[in-house]
């Protein structure tokens, strides 16, 4: 096997010692030289898809091949639940023989967690992203600036960073640990709304009617950037270099969403000025100068961009109905209601398209009546494990009309979340549900076997010390 490839698996062999070692007691010595042993990790680049991986158990051994150093690690962590399912035989030192051959349904698998609204320590970070990997989750997306804070700290801006906040050697520490675990960190820095911890340093870059409004960080307040200010397209130039040199990711998310048009761009005599000479009857077409300027510092890092869907500033479609996002934004389905309308815009548009739809896949939704975070939260509808479960990306649709569904991300919106473990008690056991709508074929989904295989993972999770939350039965509320 080439050098570089034997340098890449090392994070796959490390985690099977680990499994190993957990579940059997079994400390085995993994040589890189390929002397021929009784247990083989090996890329085969006979197989094809970045995640296709085969397990193979038998009396001659066990042998894990990927097509990649990533799928050899997806097969690691298969072995990991096939030794989880029984663990007394797995303490005896036995494996169950089994010839698995196995690949995703779609090649991104990613959670979304929320530093911005309450910040989560490096340790916390690198804990979610060991626990996610059991799942063969493979990004993890981190929403690092909103109204409460501004969560990563520059060179360019230093300013910005709010007390708690990332350096450059938390983020490489973090991105480090993501990449043994063969997971991508996808940086999200959200604009032009959701910005009040950044107005707070810089109220001349917001819309001129407002610039000596106050702005309390902490607060929603519903402040957008100016779209007609050059300041703010040099700045977030510079801050996007930074971030893109600091996050390997191939993406970078913009956000998009949920902008306060009418009161910021509306009343701005700067955007208004601007909506004139561009000829736009309403505000919310300056969305397309400003993401094209966006979007060209983007291109320029060699990064691609990927945005939140918002059809709310443009749906139900007016007499200029637009569907203003360039080809090369990936865009995220998330408003409840709204899905089966992106996925048909995309599917015509050919837009890439992540799939979070409110109903499935906002794990920050409670799970149940009387939950946590209903009653501090601002009454989210409910998500239920089984409704999770029960989420097809491809919403049923034909093979041609999802061809374009890139996967699924579930989302921790963290305003109710002060820490780490109201995280997890809302990330899991929702997280399992949704890890496998982005891995496995519909046909072979199932209710009721996915209710028993989780048992054993309930148990692991309890084990780790994890916070989770399961209703009295499984698929009520
Ligand atoms: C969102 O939930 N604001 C994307
Ligand atoms: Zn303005």
């Amino acid at each position: 096997m080439p050098q570089h490839l034997l340098l890449f698996l090392r994070p796959a062999a490390d985690a099977l010692r680990r499994v190993l070692k957990e579940r059997t007691g079994m400390d085995i010595a993994l040589s890189p030289k390929g002397a021929k042993g009784s247990i083989t990790l090996a890329v085969d680049t006979a197989l094809h898809g970045a995640e296709h991986y085969r397990v193979e158990v038998s009396k001659k051994g066990l042998t894990i091949t990927g097509a990649t150093p990533a799928a050899v690690f997806r097969g690691v962590m298969t072995l990991n639940q096939l030794l989880l399912a029984d663990p007394h035989e797995a303490e005896r030192g036995r494996i169950p023989a089994v010839k698995i051959d196995d690949a995703p349904r779609f090649a991104l698998r990613a959670l979304m967690i929320d530093p911005a609204r309450n910040f989560l320590p490096v340790k916390d970070v690198k804990r979610f992203i060991e626990v996610m990997a059991k799942y063969k989750y493979n990004a993890l997306q981190l929403h690092l600036t909103d109204d409460q804070g501004w969560r990563i700290a520059l060179k360019s801006y230093p300013q910005l960073a709010s007390p708690q906040s990332y350096s450059a050697a938390d983020i490489r520490e973090i991105v480090a640990y993501a990449a043994e675990h063969y997971i991508d960190v996808i940086p999200e820095l959200d604009i032009p709304g959701h910005t009040a911890a950044f107005l707070s340093v810089y109220p001349e870059l917001g819309c001129t009617h407002l610039r000596n409004a106050p702005i309390k960080v902490g607060e929603t307040v519903n402040r957008m950037l100016c779209a007609a200010n050059d300041t703010v397209y040099t700045v977030y130039n510079q801050i996007l270099r930074e971030v893109a040199a600091l996050f390997p990711s191939p993406y970078i998310h913009l956000g998009g969403d949920e902008a306060a048009v009418p009161t910021n761009w509306e009343q701005c005599p700067r955007c208004r000025a601007m909506m004139e000479q561009k000829g736009y009857k309403r505000a919310s077409q300056l969305m397309i100068p400003f993401f094209e300027r966006i979007l060209s510092s983007v291109r320029a890092t060699g990064k691609k961009p990927i945005m939140w869907c918002e059809l709310n500033n443009i749906y139900p479609p007016a007499d200029d109905y637009l569907f203003p996002y360039p080809q090369d934004v990936t865009l995220v389905s998330w408003r409840g209601g709204l899905t089966p309308t992106c996925l048909s815009l995309t599917a015509q548009s050919g837009h890439k398209l992540i799939m979070a739809p409110g109903e499935h896949a906002y794990l920050d939704y409670p799970q149940m009546h009387h939950d946590l975070p209903e009653y501090n939260n601002w009454g989210m509808p409910i998500t239920t494990l089984e409704q999770a479960y029960r989420f097809d990306p491809g919403y049923g649709r034909t093979a041609e009309a999802q061809a374009h569904v890139w996967g699924v991300m579930g989302t921790l919106w963290a305003e109710a979340m002060p820490d780490i473990n109201r995280v997890t008690y809302m990330a899991y056991p929702r997280a399992l549900a949704l890890a496998e709508a982005g891995w496995t074929q519909m046909e072979h989904r199932d209710w009721a076997d996915f209710t028993q295989r989780l048992y054993p993972n309930l148990d692991e999770l309890m084990r780790l010390g994890i916070s989770f939350r399961v209703p009295f039965e499984l698929s009520g509320k």
